[in-house]
């Protein structure tokens, strides 16, 4: 039988600044304003259509966002650039995306009662590498002082579920003994903040879980991975065709046009049903009833999204509790986002409750663990 894997610890960093739906709304509408004045003699004449203004009430009731965090705000606010200041840094500088895994990946370890030199592999998980090489996991593993080995995958807003099972398989086959999976996710550089369909999705932040056997663990808090599910079906609905053929292109693109796009409707309706049987399989697999799940750690980019998948595997809406909403105060944080959930939302459960901590998004890609508090 393959050992049992259990989740140690995890850590979460929150980036300093936040963004209301009324600051972002305001600086889009100066912005929208400004273009519609600049091409007014284009709009009267019908060559060109007026762009319509964002509204905070539409964005909060659409979505449940209510704000996001992000690594630098007053570029995004600032209606003549709507993008982050992130500026070029030295090779010789720690990159953004490994400083705000240091301190989620500190957190996580303090939990586990680990040590850096403890850590034999770092896997980071991330909608957006910054950079194709070297990793950004060996570069985390070279600043914490990890041993073995590290590497960076993209599975979209899947990447962290996907990456813990891929630690949980290299904890179950012996090719590592403390694993340590990060999750920073800078989205407001992928984001369009021109786009009012777009806008207000999305934020960042890190997180970070510590994997180990459970014969090895030496945390107070353990979490049992009693099973672990990955699934992917191609559509286009979701798309980021940023990469490193763009510059090959004879049509040059915007890069605004080549970043993060999609039809939500389409995804929607589309990503319910998935994860819904996803889930009620995974479930089915581990004989656990949807009714004896303590908590659903859901991916958070819309909160009727999540209401309607609870509502589906358990028959009835859920209550706040059973689902717990993070995305009111960090929107759409990609991958990091059930993590942050799981992170956030666990301290009530006691020994023996189960839980589902379950993502999805583009690809699509759907993953989930069921876990039990030891
Ligand atoms: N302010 C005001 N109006 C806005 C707006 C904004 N910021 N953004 C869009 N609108 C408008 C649209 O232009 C549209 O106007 P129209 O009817 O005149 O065409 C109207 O509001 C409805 O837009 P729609 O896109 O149909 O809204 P929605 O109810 O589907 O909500 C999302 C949009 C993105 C919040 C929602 O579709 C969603 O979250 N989908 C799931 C996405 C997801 O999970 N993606 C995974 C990403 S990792």
């Amino acid at each position: 039988m393959s050992p049992s894997v259990v989740i140690t610890g995890s850590g979460l960093f929150t980036p300093p600044h936040s963004i209301s739906n009324d600051e972002l709304v305001a600086s889009l509408t100066v912005a929208v304003n400004r273009w519609n004045d600049e091409h007014a003699a284009e709009i009267a004449d019908g060559t060109l259509q007026a762009r319509a203004v964002p509204d905070a009430e539409f964005i909060e009731k659409a979505s449940g966002i209510k704000s996001r965090y992000v690594m630098e705000k007053s570029g995004i606010l600032d209606p003549d650039r709507l993008r982050p200041h992130l500026p070029t840094r030295g090779e010789d500088e720690l990159s953004l995306m490994a400083e705000m895994s240091l301190p989620a990946i500190e957190e996580a370890l303090a939990q586990a009662g680990r040590r850096a030199d403890e850590v034999d592999c770092i896997i980071v998980g991330a909608s957006n590498i910054q950079r194709a090489y070297p990793a950004v996991a060996v570069e985390v593993q070279q600043a914490i002082g990890a041993g073995g080995w590290a590497y960076d995958m993209n599975v979209a807003c899947s990447s962290a579920t996907f990456s813990m099972q891929a630690g949980v398989d290299a904890l179950r086959n012996g090719s590592a003994n403390c694993v340590v999976v990060l999750n920073p996710e800078i989205t407001s550089a992928h984001n369009n903040f021109a786009l009012r369909d777009h806008h207000f999705i999305f934020g960042d932040a890190c997180t970070a879980v510590v994997l180990e056997r459970a014969d090895d663990a030496v945390a107070p808090e353990q979490w049992e991975v009693l099973r672990t599910r990955l699934e992917t079906k191609f559509s286009n609905s979701i798309r980021n065709d940023f990469g490193f053929l763009n510059p090959c292109e004879d049509a040059e693109r915007d890069p605004f046009e080549l970043v993060f796009r999609q039809r939500g409707q389409q995804v929607f309706k589309e990503v319910v049903p998935m994860v819904t049987r996803h889930i009620e399989e995974q479930l089915g697999a581990v004989q656990i009833a949807a009714a004896d799940v303590r908590r659903f750690w859901l991916h958070q980019a819309n909160l009727k999204m999540n209401q309607l998948i609870a509502k589906q595997v358990l028959g009835r809406l859920p209550d706040q509790m059973e689902a717990p909403v993070i995305l009111d105060r960090y929107a759409n944080t990609s991958s990091a986002g059930s993590v942050i959930a799981f992170h956030l939302h666990r301290d009530d459960l006691v020994a023996g409750d189960l839980g589902v901590l379950c993502s999805f998004g583009a690809g699509y890609s759907i993953g989930s663990l069921v876990l039990r508090k030891r």
